[in-house]
């Protein structure tokens, strides 16, 4: 069986005052500094990622990069399965996530593109499970903190079931 939508958390037109909101955050601190590249991770981000850079008014262009957790591993272990195609060295690059949950993906992906010698680099996730969160890692841009529970919609999935859903709500997992 499926799993259910148990309660919806956020309707579309909230999510989309957000991502406006956001939008004008990040246009308003990267106004003055020239080309923003926003690395958004697969596949969770996808749909975040085209509702937020449609909504800059600046300079900016896309990238995306694919992580996997490691399956059976311990929790916090994370590989690269597809690389940006933009060498980021001197660039001003935002990293867009759906969500954050313990921060092992963000903590990896700080690390490994901050090595490449960007010219600043900067963390946004739509939403962000702050008691889950068990690595010091910064985000600098939040859409909306949730508490500990799965949560399916605008990217984010349950094995597949309910990325593509126009609002965010919390499932019973089967
Ligand atoms: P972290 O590495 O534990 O922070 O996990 C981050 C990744 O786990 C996110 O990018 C999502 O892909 C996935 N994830 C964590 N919590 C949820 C959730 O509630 N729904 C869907 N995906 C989630
Ligand atoms: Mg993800």
């Amino acid at each position: 069986m499926p799993p259910e939508i148990r309660k919806i958390l956020f309707t579309d037109d909230v999510i989309e005052a957000k991502v406006t909101e956001l939008a004008q955050r990040i246009s308003d601190d990267y106004r003055d500094k020239g080309e923003l590249v926003l690395i958004g991770v697969l596949k969770g981000a996808f749909i975040f990622l085209a509702d937020l850079s449609r909504k800059l008014d600046i300079d900016r262009v896309v990238e995306f990069i694919g992580v996997s957790s490691y399956e059976g591993a311990t929790s916090g272990a994370v590989r690269m399965i597809m690389d940006v195609r933009a060498d980021i060295a001197g660039k001003h690059v935002l990293i867009v996530e759906d969500i954050i949950d313990t921060g092992s993906t963000l903590k990896y992906l700080l690390h490994t593109l901050s090595s490449r010698e960007p010219a600043s680099i900067r963390t946004c996730a739509f939403l962000h499970k702050t008691e889950a969160t068990v690595t010091d890692v910064p985000v600098d841009y939040v859409g909306f903190p949730i508490g500990d529970e799965w949560v399916v919609g605008y990217g984010l999935d349950y094995d597949e079931f309910g990325r593509t859903l126009p609002y965010i709500g919390t499932i019973d997992p089967q």
